[in-house]
C-alpha cells in the first residue's frame, strides 16, 4: 500500500506526471466530425511544426498509438523498397529501428557504439561517401536507453551535404531540447505526446518535410501506418482516416499552451537541466555513480550504476520508493548493472529534492551503506 494519497511521481522515461490542467482538458466527448475537435487537431499539428522552426516547408502528421507506432510508419513510408537505411546505433531505440526494417524487409545496414559513446558525424561521413546506395541515415537525438544526447546537428549537415535524408527519433528530446529545422537539415523528425511534451499517452507525430513526404505515395507496407495516406487524408477533409483519439489531442493542445507558457523549448529545457542537475548532484552526495559525463548526459533521464554493497536490491529499492511516492526505472543497459531517474515531466527542483530525501530514506531501511559500483576487477577487462 503507498504511503501517500496522491498519484506516485513519475521518474521514469514516460509515460509522465501531467499537470491537473492538461488532465482536465479531457472531460469533454468530442466526435471525429466535431468542428470544435478538428480545430484544436489543425492547431496542434501548427504548433508542432513551430516547436520544429519548420515553417511552410514542412508538415505535421500525426498517428494513433504510441512512440513505436510512429517511429515503424516513418520507417515505412519514407523508406522505399529500393532504399538502403544506415542506421545508428547506441541503444535500444536504434536496435528497434534496424528490427522495424527487418519486419518490413527494407534494406540496411549499423554503425554501432557502445551505449556511452555518443554518435560520430565523421563515421557517417565516411560512410555515405562509401555506400552510394545509402538513401536514408536513422539516428535517435537523446538515447533513452542511456541518457545519452547525440550530436544531430552535426550529423545533420553531413548527411544533407550528401544529399541523403536525415530522419530523427527525436522522442524523448522533442520539448525541451533544441531542434531547429533551420539549423539542422533533417528529412523528418518523429516524437509523441507525452515526453518532454507532457501531454497525455496515445499519439505520436511526424514533423517532415512537405515534398520528401509527397514523394512517398505507396511505400508504406501497412495501411494503419502509413503517414503519407494520414496526410493526405487529413489534408483533404480536415479529418483522421480512423478513430482519432480526441481526448489525447485536446489534452494536448492544453500541454502546448502550457509548453508556450514556460517559454517554449528553452523554458522546458531550462527546468529539466535544474531537475537533472538536482538529481545528480543529489545522487552522486550519496555515493552513487551515474554512467555518464556530464558532457555528453542529456537533461531526460540519468543512468546509475548498480551498488555494490550486498544490502542493495533493486527490486526492494523500486518497491520502496513507490510507497513513498516515486516510481524510478530499471536499466536498460547490455554494458552494465543499472537502473534509471527521469528528471522530465510536470515536476521541479522541490520534487526532485523530495525524491532525493525517499531514497536517502530508503537506502538507510535497507541497511546499505556504500552505493558506490562494484571496481571493475582488471583482470576482466
Ligand atoms: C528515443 C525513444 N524512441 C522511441 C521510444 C518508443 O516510444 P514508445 O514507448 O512510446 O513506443 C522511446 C520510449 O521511451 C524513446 O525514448
Amino acid at each position: 500500500m503507498s504511503q501517500v494519497s496522491r498519484d506516485p511521481w513519475l521518474l521514469t522515461p514516460g509515460p509522465l506526471t501531467t499537470s491537473l490542467s492538461v488532465k482536465q482538458a479531457m472531460l469533454h466527448d468530442w466526435g471525429s466530425r466535431d468542428e470544435a475537435f478538428i480545430a484544436i487537431n489543425a492547431r496542434v499539428r501548427e504548433k508542432l511544426v513551430a516547436i520544429a522552426g519548420g515553417g511552410d516547408d514542412f508538415v505535421c502528421v500525426p498517428m494513433q498509438g504510441s512512440g513505436t507506432f510512429s517511429i515503424e510508419a516513418a520507417i515505412g513510408t519514407l523508406l522505399p523498397a529500393n532504399g538502403r537505411a544506415l542506421i545508428l546505433i547506441n541503444g535500444a531505440y536504434g536496435k528497434r529501428m534496424a528490427k522495424i526494417c527487418d519486419y518490413y524487409g527494407r534494406s540496411y545496414e549499423v554503425l554501432a557504439w557502445p551505449e556511452d559513446v555518443p554518435n560520430d558525424a565523421r563515421a557517417v561521413d565516411a560512410r555515405l561517401a562509401a555506400e552510394p546506395a545509402l538513401t536514408h541515415v536513422f539516428g535517435v537525438h537523446c538515447e533513452t536507453t542511456s541518457g545519452i544526447l547525440n550530436p544531430v546537428e552535426e550529423i545533420a549537415k553531413v548527411v544533407a551535404a550528401h544529399g541523403r535524408q536525415y530522419v530523427i527519433d527525436a522522442m524523448s528530446s522533442f520539448g525541451a531540447i533544441e531542434l531547429d529545422a533551420g539549423k539542422t537539415p533533417f528529412a523528418a523528425a518523429v516524437a509523441s505526446s507525452n515526453k518532454c511534451l507532457e501531454g497525455v499517452p496515445g499519439v505520436g507525430f511526424i514533423i517532415v518535410r512537405k515534398d520528401i513526404l509527397a514523394a512517398c505515395e505507396g511505400n508504406a507496407p501497412s495501411l494503419s501506418l502509413d503517414f503519407y495516406d494520414q496526410w493526405r487524408a487529413m489534408e483533404a477533409n480536415a479529418q483522421w482516416r480512423f478513430t482519432p483519439p480526441v481526448h489525447c489531442i485536446a489534452a494536448f493542445e492544453q500541454a502546448l499552451r502550457e509548453h508556450e507558457a514556460e517559454g517554449g523549448v528553452a523554458g522546458r529545457g531550462r527546468r529539466y537541466r535544474r531537475n537533472c542537475r538536482v538529481l545528480v548532484e543529489g545522487m552522486r552526495a550519496l555515493g552513487f555513480a551515474t554512467l555518464l559525463p556530464d558532457a555528453l548526459q542529456a537533461p531526460i533521464i540519468v543512468t546509475f550504476h548498480m551498488p555494490a554493497d550486498p544490502a542493495f536490491e533493486f527490486n526492494a529499492f523500486y518497491r520502496k520508493l513507490h510507497e513513498r511516492g516515486y516510481i524510478i526505472y530499471p536499466g536498460k543497459l547490455t554494458v552494465a548493472d543499472s537502473f534509471r531517474i527521469g528528471c522530465i515531466g510536470r515536476l521541479g527542483e522541490a520534487q526532485m529534492k523530495a525524491a532525493l530525501e525517499a531514497i536517502k530514506t530508503t537506502l538507510d531501511e535497507m541497511g546499505v551503506r556504500q552505493c558506490a559500483p562494484a571496481v571493475p576487477d582488471p583482470a576482466e577487462a
